[in-house]
């Protein structure tokens, strides 16, 4: 176990996987399996001690439904109805992120961690992402809601990602010029299983601000490399590449950091080399799709990455 006790989150990724298999597969955001995945992880932070509510967003504008204000021509008609499916989900809908944080700790000085708790349409979402989602409540649940370090410590779980980041976006936006300041370093949980991934931190490197995220996000994503080795594995620093919830963050300004383990990229001989598993492959064969279950997890990266991002929050709140 970790140094802050973590070790539960196999119960929350078996609650999460029961709660796609009632709700028709999936755990979309607007669907009644999301709405389910809300009220379970607000009951387990209500639990832990934590101070947590519901803030919603807009998923979707005005319904719609005549096909020419949008061009279906580049895609198969599978892809057209996938899309079109998908749009008539969000249509006038709103969602919510659920916001929690540590009743004690200086609430002008944040460290906020967050994850996406919807799922793609297509799958139970387990490894993309109820595995960051996962190890986020075991370490409220370890920490408890007032735990003894200086700054406040605030966790977000965030609908709509995979619609395009919507509730990351939205909250970003809603912050006042003042609410941002407060908020000292944001840190990305997504995919942390992945069968034949790696261990990525993303952010902190790169030629400019859209891959390297504000400058101070440099000493965020070295205390992730650090307590990973801490737990026993050499990460690999990387720079942000493509769609997570830090997008919106780092386009505000806000130094912020990320863990994944990959998603539908085909994994590299050096890092098949550093960390086994299959060269050319992608990191996970079942990402976005209805096999992302239980099944689809690797428990050695999760408890590595949970036991890690554990350490490291408590370091950014202590410092
Ligand atoms: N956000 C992508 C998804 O949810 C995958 C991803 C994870 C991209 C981590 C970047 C970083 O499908
Ligand atoms: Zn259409
Ligand atoms: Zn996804
Ligand atoms: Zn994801």
């Amino acid at each position: 176990a970790g140094a802050v006790g973590v070790r539960s989150a196999g119960a929350h990724l078996e609650a999460l996987q029961r709660v796609a298999d009632q709700n028709g597969g999936n755990r979309a955001a607007g669907t009644p399996g999301y709405a389910a995945s809300v009220e379970y992880v607000v009951g387990v932070l209500r639990a832990a001690g934590w101070d947590v509510r519901t803030e919603p967003f807009q998923l979707g504008g005005a319904s719609h439904h005549d096909d020419t204000d949008h061009d279906d021509t580049d895609r198969d008609d599978t892809d057209r109805d996938d899309t079109d499916r998908d749009e008539e989900r969000r249509a006038g809908r709103t969602d919510v992120n659920v916001i929690a944080q540590t009743r004690t700790g200086d609430p002008n000085r944040v460290v906020l961690a967050g994850a996406h708790l919807d799922s793609v349409a297509e799958g139970p979402g387990i490894n993309d992402n109820a595995t960051g989602v996962a190890a986020l409540l075991d370490i409220a649940t370890a920490l408890g809601g007032a735990p003894d370090v200086p700054n406040a410590l605030r966790f977000a779980f965030w609908g709509g990602e995979e619609d395009g980041m919507i509730g990351s976006s939205a909250y970003v936006e809603g912050l006042s010029r003042a609410e941002r300041k407060t908020v000292r370093a944001y840190v990305n949980l997504d995919m942390l299983a992945s069968t034949n991934g790696g261990y990525f931190v993303q952010g902190g490197v790169g030629d400019d601000e859209e891959e390297s995220g504000p400058a101070a996000s440099a000493e965020i994503a070295k205390l992730l490399v650090e307590q990973l080795r801490v737990a026993g594995v050499e990460a690999e620093n990387v720079e942000f590449d493509g769609g997570s919830d830090f997008v919106p963050f780092a386009e505000a300004g806000i130094p912020t950091a990320g863990v994944a383990a990959g998603d539908g990229q085909r994994k590299s001989r050096a890092d098949a080399a550093r960390w086994g598993g299959e060269a050319g492959e992608v990191h996970d064969p079942c990402y976005h799709r209805a096999c992302d279950t239980l099944a689809n997890v690797d428990p050695t990266k999760f408890e590595a990455f949970t036991d890690a991002v554990a350490a490291t929050l408590v370091r950014l709140a202590t410092g």
